[in-house]
């Protein structure tokens, strides 16, 4: 049985610590603002709906001390890390409904809030789960890239969660997961979030997709993401555009699996997604433990961005959207209630 990723009891937010997994199932008990934007940091908690689940979680904890600490909390959260625009989304509405509330008793209506974006979340991928599912031949196998589960969102997932609603509408799926360099999303998370639900999975390394996929046995390639623009160009683990460009070549359907909330109509297209570029340590240390000498220059963006050309589809609970991605994301925002 999967562990909860993120869990809030007797006013303590238990942040499942995905930096140890698969070997250790601790949790970290995050008391404040502070302690909830060091765990995001950190990648104890990662993945964009989890990091806004907790971000919320986060400005309620902050609230107990007053309207000011709560707002302080936002900006200190929004420091964490810029490609997630579930974060953003998440403080965003945390501040619409802290603007609402009277001084007295913000913590508790704040607190709903932020288990009600978690609820949503995990509603959504239910949702999208079962739309992307219907993109599925009844037996398949697919490839996937970093981890979009259950590990990385409110429960269920989204690539993941297209996976596992497959299954549970009587589908035979097969999984090949990417190890996902430099800190093994993939390999870590990916793999035993699968083997723990019981399904066949298979790990790659990132340099070995374009073998597999030339031999014809991957009926789609599934990611999540991490900020959709409005054209559909898609931010997410570095590695995916490369991945992307493979099923193009390869003519396989490569497809995001997103809840709207990661998709950001402020901009026009992906060339003004914000990259995370993270400490050069995380590429330094070797697997089998040592460092890269000091004098190797490194680079270290943790995202990339795929062209919405290359996207077959992006799933989401309201439904596929298809090319071109500026109508059919806009109908679905229309759909949602969203646009007018
Ligand atoms: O750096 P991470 O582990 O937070 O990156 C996570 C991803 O890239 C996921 O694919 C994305 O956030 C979608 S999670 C449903």
């Amino acid at each position: 049985m999967l562990p909860e990723t993120l869990r809030f009891e007797n006013d303590i937010l238990y942040i499942l610590d995905q930096r140890r997994l698969p070997g250790t199932v601790e949790y970290i008990p995050c008391t404040s603002a502070e302690e909830t934007a060091r765990a995001i940091d950190s990648l104890a908690v990662r993945g964009a709906p989890a990091i806004g689940i907790a971000a919320a979680c986060g400005v309620a904890l902050a609230s107990r001390s007053g309207r000011s600490a709560a707002e302080a909390a936002c900006e200190r959260l929004a420091r964490t890390r810029p490609t997630a625009v579930n974060l953003f989304w998440a403080l965003d509405r945390m501040k619409r409904k802290l603007a609402l509330l009277p001084d007295k008793d913000l913590y508790p209506a704040l607190l709903e809030e932020a288990r009600s974006i978690h609820r949503e979340d995990r509603e959504n991928n239910r949702l999208l789960g079962e739309a992307g599912a219907a993109l599925l031949p009844p037996s398949c196998t697919v490839l996937t890239h970093c981890n979009a589960g259950a590990l990385a969102t409110g429960g269920h997932g989204t690539a993941l969660g297209v996976i596992r609603s497959a299954r549970e509408a009587g589908k035979t799926v097969k999984v090949y997961a990417t190890e996902t360099r430099p800190v093994l999303q993939g390999a870590r998370l990916t793999v035993w979030e699968l083997l723990e639900d019981g399904f066949d999975v298979t790990l790659i390394c990132d340099s070995m997709a374009a073998a597999l996929l030339k031999r014809g046995k991957i009926e789609a390639v599934i990611t999540g993401a991490d900020r959709v623009a409005a054209n559909g160009d898609a931010a997410n683990k570095i590695g995916t555009l490369s991945l992307a460009v493979l099923a193009a070549h390869f003519k396989v359907p490569f497809y995001i699996a997103a809840p709207l909330s990661t998709i950001d109509r402020t901009l026009s297209s992906g060339d003004s997604i914000p990259i995370e570029e993270r400490d050069t340590m995380e590429m330094r240390l070797l697997p089998g433990g040592g460092t890269l000498p000091e004098r190797y220059t490194l680079w270290n963006p943790a995202f990339d961005v795929t062209d919405a050309s290359l996207i077959a589809a992006i799933i989401t609970e309201k439904g596929v959207a298809r090319p071109p991605y500026g109508e059919s994301l806009k109908a679905l925002f229309h759909e949602k209630g969203e646009l007018p």
